[in-house]
């Protein structure tokens, strides 16, 4: 018999009926990753966690997506899938324990043929061997961790197999950042932007993800970018997804020699973020309502002069966009994160800059916003709220 990959669905006492009679398997946007890689005729198998069954095995009788029977469970689980099933319904209980001996989750997204293998054989009634069975590492346990904190904090710039952007690139973006936020905050096929693109690291992450992506610079780095300014951006409006931008911090890293290169003003000057907010005003005019942005960026002390550059851009955000939240990243591969530094942190009282500031923000749903250009006479409710 021809072996299929499979995936594991979870559910409750509550739901399991559901999933039984209306022969759908759903979930939230946590899991939603694995019900995108669903494909029609997978083996399926389902889980009740409150009982500690598993049940089986079922088949995938169309791709996974989103609502495919929207009223089911009042919108909670909306990814979904539907199933079929060829005779009795097979059982195996205690199946946490059985999935720790196999090394698997339930939550990963899918499981290699020698897992549906060795589920089926337990529904059968087999016995397996454990010590003896070994389950090939899973592709996925190269990905980062989905963060739940604040705080985010990377020893290396990129993960997995495949290098994402060039960590020679400098003020190259650490790709489990980017990695966090498509996961959060898109789902497969979604159109991802990076303006100021770089080394190319949101295009590699969006790749192996399924991700679109369009990226842009003013001195590109390899061919899928391409050359513009991101203060007038040739996309049409309201057509983004996510917006991702790394902005220079002010003057502190050289680019390139292009003069419309926004990393050769100061941070100490208001131009600086007089240009920056050209570039907010580009992306409010892109993105969808309701869709996110994410803006990393970082402080400034230079010859004995701090510049809160991470609050004067997250102020300037304010003006288009609503705040969701606000990471502290640790800055790690600084040129500056040497023990001479650190001494003279210590001598002459000032701090090395320990993390950037990524504003997550969100674009509001309703759209009372001009999307021209000429957003500084709009008087903008955002920016005056008390
Ligand atoms: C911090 S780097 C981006 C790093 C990138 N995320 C990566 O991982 O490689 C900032 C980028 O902004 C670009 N940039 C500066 N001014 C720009 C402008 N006016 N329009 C578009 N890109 C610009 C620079 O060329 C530089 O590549």
């Amino acid at each position: 018999m021809e072996m299929k990959k499979g995936c594991i669905f979870a559910c409750t006492d509550k739901s399991f009926n559901d999933c039984i009679k209306h022969k759908v398997f759903g979930t939230n946007k946590l899991y939603s990753e694995k019900v995108f890689k669903v494909k029609k005729g997978d083996f399926l198998f389902l889980i009740n966690i409150d009982t500690d069954i598993l049940y089986g095995p079922f088949f995938a009788e169309s791709d996974g997506g989103k609502n495919l029977v929207p009223q089911l469970w009042n919108g909670k689980y909306p990814y979904q899938v539907l199933v079929s099933q060829n005779g009795e319904i097979k059982s195996v209980e205690k199946i946490s324990a059985i999935l720790k001996k196999l090394k698997i989750s339930w939550k990963e997204n899918t499981i290699s043929e020698k897992v549906v293998d060795i589920l089926i054989k337990m529904l059968n009634g087999e016995i397996i061997d454990f010590e003896n069975t070994s389950i090939p590492a899973n592709e996925e346990d190269d990905k980062p961790k989905l963060e739940s904190t604040t705080l985010w904090d990377y020893p290396k710039q990129s993960y997995g197999k495949t290098p994402k952007g060039n960590n020679k690139y400098p003020g190259v973006t650490p790709a489990f950042i980017i990695y966090n936020l498509i996961k959060r905050y898109t789902e497969p096929g979604d159109l991802v932007l990076d303006p100021m693109a770089g080394s190319g690291t949101t295009i590699d992450v969006c790749k192996e993800e399924g991700r679109r992506f369009i990226a842009f610079d003013i001195a590109p780095t390899r061919p899928d970018i391409i050359q513009s300014d991101a203060r007038s951006l040739p996309v049409k409006d309201e057509i983004i997804d996510m917006i991702f931008i790394d902005s220079p911090y002010g003057d502190n890293i050289h680019y390139n020699d292009h003069p419309l290169n926004i990393g050769k003003i100061s941070a100490e000057k208001e131009q600086f973020y007089y240009e920056l907010e050209k570039v907010m005003c580009e992306c409010y005019r892109v993105l969808k309502p309701g869709k996110i942005i994410a803006w990393l960026i970082g402080d400034q002390w230079v010859k004995k002069k701090f510049t809160p550059v991470g609050f004067k851009v997250f102020e300037r955000l304010c003006k288009f966009f609503e705040p969701v939240d606000i990471i502290a990243v640790a800055r790690r591969n600084q040129t500056s994160n040497t023990g001479i530094w650190h001494n003279r942190a210590l001598k002459f009282n000032f701090y090395l800059r320990g993390f950037k500031y990524l504003h997550i923000m969100r674009k509001p749903e309703s759209n009372t916003r001009s999307t021209k250009k000429s957003h500084r006479k709009i008087n903008w409710t955002m920016y005056e709220r008390k």
